[in-house]
């Protein structure tokens, strides 16, 4: 099974619950509180953002957009709206949400794509003129699900106008603290613990070498008995089958900062600048609670006349 198909698999089965634990609806938060704090440092004209600078309309692509966390948080600064998402599932719970809270198609509608398929060319349905143009892309921690990220964020820069930007989330590498049973944060834990080496499912790993900056966990054979997997993955809510799933939709658990400033760089993009989020957010990730640490990114794509001084 490919990612893609893996990916398609796993949301469709979970676009329902995904984010409807209290956990996942403080991650939100914290992120929605972060990103609208930053729109200066998006760095483009908006909507309703009292700057001198706001513009009459803005064009907005939320890429895997999931039920639409992105959407939310900038749907107040920009004019359209749309989402593309390769789970059926998550394509209409999306357009659920939006019809009832009352918006009409014409500003916000999602649709099923994937704009990263190296075999086949995109359907017609992502390929006209109003999903091209957009100033604004954002992916909301889709990046962990995508195979090849220089890819994909070329796929995404070829979406934007000149002058576009592409704003991303994503878990940092190392940034992980365990919790114990409680959630609380376990002091000393720092590292990587989204993912177990001894657990079977984890043969994305192969994908992961070539990518610069981008590694897995490094196992603690001391706090990492099979045991304590064991117990781990039994007392989170979710089935066994849901996170072997979860496992196989995922190509990397977490990014450095000059990893994900390098593949920006290398799919094209300029003023590309990566923030790391202080505070860690509280996961129930793979079947562990763990504290996880959000990264931020950004790039524009280049005016016409800066990418042929580049030639
Ligand atoms: C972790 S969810 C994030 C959803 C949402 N952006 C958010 O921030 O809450 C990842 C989403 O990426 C979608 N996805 C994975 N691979 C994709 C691809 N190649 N093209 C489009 N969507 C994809 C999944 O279906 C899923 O809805």
């Amino acid at each position: 099974m490919s990612l893609s198909e893996a990916n398609r698999k796993y949301f469709d089965s979970i676009s329902d619950a995904y984010d409807n634990k209290p956990w996942f609806t403080k991650v939100n938060q914290q992120v929605t509180e972060e990103l609208q704090a930053r729109l200066e440092w998006i760095g483009i004209p908006l909507v309703n953002t009292g700057s001198p600078t706001d513009v009459k309309e803005v064009k907005f692509l939320d890429y895997a957009c999931g039920p639409g966390l992105m959407s939310r948080i900038f749907g107040p600064y920009v004019t359209v709206t749309k989402g593309i998402d390769i789970s059926p599932n998550m394509v209409a719970t999306y357009n659920a949400r939006a019809r009832t809270a009352g918006l009409p198609v014409f500003s916000i509608n999602a649709v099923m794509g994937d704009l990263f398929n190296k075999n086949e060319a995109p359907s017609s349905e992502i390929s006209g003129s109003e999903f091209r143009n957009f100033d604004l892309v954002a992916v909301g921690f889709g990046f962990h699900h995508f195979e090849d990220v220089v890819h994909a964020a070329r796929c995404l820069k070829e979406r934007l106008r000149p002058g576009g930007v592409l704003v991303i989330n994503d878990f940092l590498e190392g940034g992980d603290l365990k919790a114990d049973e409680h959630g609380n944060p376990i002091a000393g834990t720092e590292g990587d613990h989204a993912h177990h080496h001894h657990h079977p499912g984890h043969h994305r790993q192969s994908h992961h070498h070539g990518h610069d900056g981008i590694k897995s966990e490094k196992c603690d054979p001391a706090t990492h008995t099979h045991a304590n997997v064991k117990q781990e993955w039994d007392d989170v809510s979710s089935s066994r089958e849901v996170k072997e799933q979860m496992k196989d939709s995922i190509a990397v658990y977490s990014f450095t900062v000059d990893g994900v400033k390098k593949f920006f760089t290398e799919a094209g993009f300029v003023d590309v600048d990566v923030a790391v989020m202080p505070e860690r957010v509280y996961m129930q990730f793979g079947g562990r609670k763990i504290w996880r640490t959000i990264l931020f990114a950004k790039g524009r794509k280049p005016l016409e006349t800066e990418a042929k001084s580049e030639l």
